[in-house]
């Protein structure tokens, strides 16, 4: 089966790739490489360009013979989304409206759709599941959030088949080193704390404040390649499911800023220098997943602890900083 994977050059996107390749489908990328990087699709061709582009879409679908589409591409920060809101709903959901019309067009009735646990905002319960009130607190959350909505809408319009996988914190990297998380600039917790153990740098920790045990945010970290593993499942799953569905994909474990932060001064032996600043807008205290409709349906479940993220993560870190990627 030929998959379209949008925004394959991206960090969850190119370990998708990988296992796609590894499960016998045949992964095609479509990236603007705006920040994905060309050098982690190597499973399958890549067509440089952007999904607003409706000719080269329904181009690709054709020529490749597309049955599927998982759709990765889009701006994934929920600070720079405070900050820049127009930014977020026209990458987000403007380019998004097109890709679909473009898909629609051209006869695709199977998406997977990058979603977010950033879609629930602040939770009034927790673990989350996905019957928990959907009320986003940040422009990334809601742009998401409204995707979730036009594929519903989408399936009773034009009989589109869709699966909106709500990830939590995307972390560690390929277990084999080929391809890792590689932002410019890094905002998120992991690499950046990893960088602050090697380079003896002061980490920056967004609010001691928070209604948590240590004071700091609590998130729920899933391996990389076990979110690639969720999207298989997901395609298997829409062999056979219509309708619109979306699955939480977590660990199922919160864990503190100040919790990963020992976990990586212990697994590099090194203390890390913390600088308190204030709380980050748009960042929610407690993120933690309850995963049992992705493990009853999907058949999915996280396996990789977060020892083995911060190893995997670690080892990335480095071999990054010797071949400057
Ligand atoms: N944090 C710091 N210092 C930093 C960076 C992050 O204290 O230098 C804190 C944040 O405030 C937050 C936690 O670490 O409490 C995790 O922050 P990340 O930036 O690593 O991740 P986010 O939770 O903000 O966002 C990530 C993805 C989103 C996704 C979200 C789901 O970037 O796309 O996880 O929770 F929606």
């Amino acid at each position: 089966m030929n998959v379209l994977v949008a925004g394959g050059a991206g960090y969850i996107g190119s370990h998708t790739c990988k296992l796609l390749s590894k499960k016998g489908y045949k992964p095609i990328t479509l990236d603007n490489l705006s920040t994905g990087n060309e050098w982690s699709v190597k499973w399958g061709p890549l067509y440089k360009g952007n999904i607003r582009d409706v000719d080269l879409v329904q181009s690709i679908v054709k020529k490749e013979n597309i049955s599927a589409v998982i759709h990765f591409a889009a701006s994934a920060y929920v600070g720079e989304s405070v900050k820049d809101p127009l930014k977020y709903f026209d990458n987000n959901v403007a380019a998004t409206t097109q890709f679909l019309a473009a898909l629609i067009k051209t006869n695709v009735r199977k998406i997977i759709f990058s979603s977010t646990c950033a879609t629930y905002g602040v939770p009034k319960s927790l673990p989350i599941t996905e019957d928990t009130e959907q009320k986003p607190i940040n422009p990334y959350g809601f742009t998401k959030y409204c995707i979730e909505k036009l594929l519903m809408d989408l399936h009773a319009s034009e009989g589109l088949n869709s699966i909106a996988l709500r990830y939590f914190n995307a972390a560690g990297a390929d277990t084999d080193l080929e391809i890792g998380e590689s932002h410019d600039p890094e905002t998120h917790l992991i690499p950046l704390a990893i960088q602050a153990a090697i380079n003896d740098e002061p980490l920056i920790i967004f609010g001691n404040d928070y209604d948590t045990p240590d004071g700091t945010c609590v998130r729920d970290y899933v391996h990389v390649e076990d979110l690639a593993w969720g999207h298989i499942k997901a395609l298997e799953s829409l062999e056979t499911a219509t309708g619109h569905k979306a699955y939480n994909l977590g660990s199922e474990k919160g864990i503190s800023v100040l919790g990963l932060v020992a976990i990586i001064e212990k697994a590099t032996n090194k203390k890390i220098k913390i600088q308190y600043h204030g709380r980050r807008t748009g960042d929610a205290t407690e993120l933690v997943a309850n995963a049992q409709m992705a493990r009853d349906v999907l058949r999915w479940e996280a396996q990789l602890s977060i020892e083995e993220i911060i190893n995997t993560a670690l080892k990335w870190a480095e071999k990054k900083t010797k071949e400057k990627l």
